[in-house]
């Protein structure tokens, strides 16, 4: 299933637009030094998130789901001057790493690491009566992507962008026998982007150096 073509032009478009510098590579290695496993987004990934935020001329942002810091700061370098981004991580150790990445992107001043619970954290956003978010990465915890989704709908107006990555994992989505609360949270999780009223949405497969999965794409309706 992993296609060489697949991995060869992820490898092309990478290479073509020059979308890893050093920054974005040490945070890789700093995942693999702290023997943590890779679930950092693709290059090319980072660069389609980077791309849909300054589509949406994001000046907020919100990530679920920080581990080192990778797709943190593709996003936050779409920010404009005074742009804010909140990324939540759950695992200090990871959100500590995180911290120290962001710090040599020289993006502290726009990234502000939570550490807890993201549902916890997401009641506590919406206590605080902050500006609603114009783009939110979700790529926490599967089996609870729904009720973050409700959730972080609070937390959006009329055209928020919401993406949310893992959304088709080599098609085992589609197997309605399959138990495993990975697959089954992703599961509920697209038949509710898909029926539910307060956004328009699809998903988008996505190919390459990472394994055959996708990303959903729903803007909150107008
Ligand atoms: C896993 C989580 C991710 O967000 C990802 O991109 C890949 C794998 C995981 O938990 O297995
Ligand atoms: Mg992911």
């Amino acid at each position: 299933m992993h296609n060489d073509v697949f991995v060869k032009v992820d490898d092309y478009i990478a290479g073509i637009f020059n979308a890893e510098d050093e920054i974005l590579l040490s945070v890789n290695k700093s995942l693999d030094d702290a023997n943590i496993p890779r679930g950092s987004i693709s290059a090319n990934q980072g660069m389609f998130l980077h791309t849909m935020a300054l589509a949406c001329k994001a000046r907020n942002i919100l990530e679920l789901g920080t581990l080192g810091g990778y797709s943190t700061i593709w996003l936050a370098r779409s920010l404009p001057d005074k742009g804010r981004l909140i990324t939540i991580e759950l695992e200090p150790s990871y959100a500590g790493i995180a911290k120290k990445n962001i710090d040599r992107a020289r993006l502290s001043d726009k990234v502000e690491i939570r550490v807890g619970k993201a549902f916890e954290i997401l009641k506590e956003l919406q206590q605080e009566n902050i500006d609603p978010f114009d783009l939110v990465f979700m790529d926490a915890d599967k089996p609870h992507y729904c009720e973050y989704f409700i959730e972080v709908l609070k937390l959006s107006h009329p055209g928020t962008l919401i993406i949310a990555d893992n959304v088709i994992r080599e098609g085992q989505v589609m197997n309605p026998d399959i138990i495993d609360d990975f697959i089954n949270g992703i599961q509920r999780f697209n038949k509710l982007i898909a029926s539910y009223d307060r956004v328009n949405s699809t998903i988008l497969q996505t190919v390459g150096s990472k394994p055959h999965d996708g990303m959903s794409i729903s803007v909150v309706k107008y």
